[in-house]
């Protein structure tokens, strides 16, 4: 993790986790909440909002990439993930490709801060190889 993301940490666990307690899920029960840190030192937050029909539920992590968008950020450098399961939650394969998306030439970093402390840092590169990418198409 670089110093800046470091600098940071703190922060994104505070975001994250209030997200969570934010989390719509009465199918699952699971609350999810994701912090992303942009290359100007924004911080946006989202937790996962789920639907009776369960395919249109969203995970917090595009909820907090899609509010970045929206706010008129475009490029992040880490999100972390949280969660109120006993194990890590990693990230779906769609939200992989989202992420994508919008991530900086650095490669992000991914978070992962389950409840037991065991933190995970991951490259984003390293969890979603041959993305689909603008320039591919
Ligand atoms: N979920 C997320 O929000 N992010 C993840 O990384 C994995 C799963 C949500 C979707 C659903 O509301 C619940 O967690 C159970 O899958």
């Amino acid at each position: 993790m670089n110093k800046e993301i470091q600098e940071k940490y703190d922060e994104l666990l505070r975001v994250a986790q209030d997200y969570m307690q934010r989390a719509y899920s009465p199918y699952s029960k699971v609350n999810v909440g994701a912090a992303v840190l942009t290359a100007n030192g924004k911080i946006f937050g989202g937790c996962n909002i789920e639907n009776a029909s369960y395919g249109l539920t969203n995970c917090a992590e595009r909820v907090a990439i899609q509010t970045m968008v929206a706010t008129g950020e475009k490029r992040f450098i880490a999100i972390l993930l949280t969660a109120n399961t006993e194990q890590s939650l990693y990230p779906c394969g769609a939200c992989r490709q989202v992420m994508t998306e919008f991530a900086d030439d650095m490669d992000p970093y991914v978070i992962i801060a389950p409840r037991s402390g065991n933190i995970e840092i991951h490259r984003l590169s390293s969890l979603i190889p041959h993305q689909v990418r603008i320039d591919d198409l």
